[in-house]
């Protein structure tokens, strides 16, 4: 059996290191990772260097400035810069290192901020942005339109997924930067450890949103990447190369915050405070065109919750 040696740019993200766990259940990858203190793929010269020195087949790129509302709209500058930064090298250097596939992940965050219900791929670039993470999708359709371009100039095999929003083991904990699932879980965390009588939610928690445990994204990348490249080149001009990755099932964050509650055995009340902002009523993707394709998720919300409220007390002081 020919080995493939198989790049995962990120891999010590929460994304990188779902797409490591699946791709080691391969007999024929060689996976190949780089620690950030080694390769700061911001470094051009040293990411053209390393794809030089390692005979790349396949390049998983994982690696990106993550962060949710308050850090994106606080540091924007950073997370435009990064990004662009980064998945330019990478893209680039695939290109010139001969890599034979790619996966860049995008997000559903880029999508206009009014797009239609559920989201299709076609809806990319046809409105304005949500503003408070405006630099981060820019600088992510740009990596899009790169591998885009990429394949129209130079027939590159290079392809884009749009997870929904994910959680999982080694997800970003921090209340203030991360997503609403482990800021949540650490809360939960925090007033069972002191006693706290209630959990403070923001918005109204009638906003639904739709969300995907990480295990799943990477099946559903692994799946893609063996996929005939026809399923992301479609449509006028060829001008469609991402495909959408969801659950196909939305909750309201009053569902979810009962859910946690239920799993954590928390014992006070949720106050939600209608004040904070909430973001748009309804999140969801169209998610037929992968399962046509022949992937379906198979972790239940409750059960992902349970796994990763396990792993975060396992991992928590
Ligand atoms: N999390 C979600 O809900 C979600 C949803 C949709 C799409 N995605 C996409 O999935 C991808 C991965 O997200 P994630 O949640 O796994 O993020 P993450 O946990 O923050 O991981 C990102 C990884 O990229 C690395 N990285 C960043 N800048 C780098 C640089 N200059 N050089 C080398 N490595 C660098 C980080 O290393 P350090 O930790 O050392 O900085 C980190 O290990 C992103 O493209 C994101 O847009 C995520």
């Amino acid at each position: 059996m020919a080995v493939k040696n198989v790049f995962v740019a990120g891999h010590r993200g929460m994304v990188g290191r779902a797409l490591c766990r699946a791709l080691k259940k391969h007999s024929d990858v060689s996976l190949i990772t780089a620690n950030k203190a080694d390769l700061d793929l911001t470094n051009q010269a040293k990411v053209i260097e390393f794809f030089n020195n390692n005979h790349i087949d396949e390049v998983y790129l994982a690696a990106a400035k993550v962060g949710g509302i308050h850090a994106n709209n606080t540091y924007p500058g950073e997370f435009i810069y990064q990004n662009l930064m980064v998945q330019t090298n990478v893209i680039h250097s695939a290109h010139i290192g001969n890599v034979k596939k790619l996966l860049f992940l995008g997000s559903s965050c880029i999508y206009p901020k009014f797009a239609d219900q559920p989201i299709s791929e076609d809806a990319l670039l046809t409105g304005a942005l949500e503003p408070t993470n405006e630099s981060y999708a820019i600088a992510k359709i740009a990596g899009i339109k790169l591998c885009e371009s990429y394949r129209r100039q130079y027939g590159k095999d290079f392809r884009s997924v749009m997870p929904t929003n994910l959680y999982g083991p080694y997800d970003n904990f921090n209340p203030d930067n991360g997503h609403v699932i482990p800021a949540l879980m650490h809360k939960f965390h925090k007033a069972i450890k002191s006693n706290k009588c209630h959990v403070e939610i923001w918005g109204s928690g009638n906003v639904r949103r739709e969300f995907l445990h990480v295990d799943d994204l990477a099946s559903a990348c692994l799946h893609l990447m063996e996929q005939d490249d026809s399923v992301f080149w479609r449509g006028v001009n060829e001008h469609c190369s991402h495909v959408n990755v969801g659950s196909g099932v939305d909750c309201s964050i009053k569902e979810l915050a009962e859910t946690l509650k239920s799993i954590t055995k928390f014992e006070g009340a949720l106050h939600f405070n209608g004040s904070k902002p909430e973001g748009t009523p309804v999140k969801k993707l169209n998610i037929s065109n992968i399962l046509e394709r022949g992937w379906a998720p198979s972790i239940s919300l409750r059960s992902g919750l349970e796994t990763v409220w396990r792993w975060y007390k396992s991992h928590s002081h």
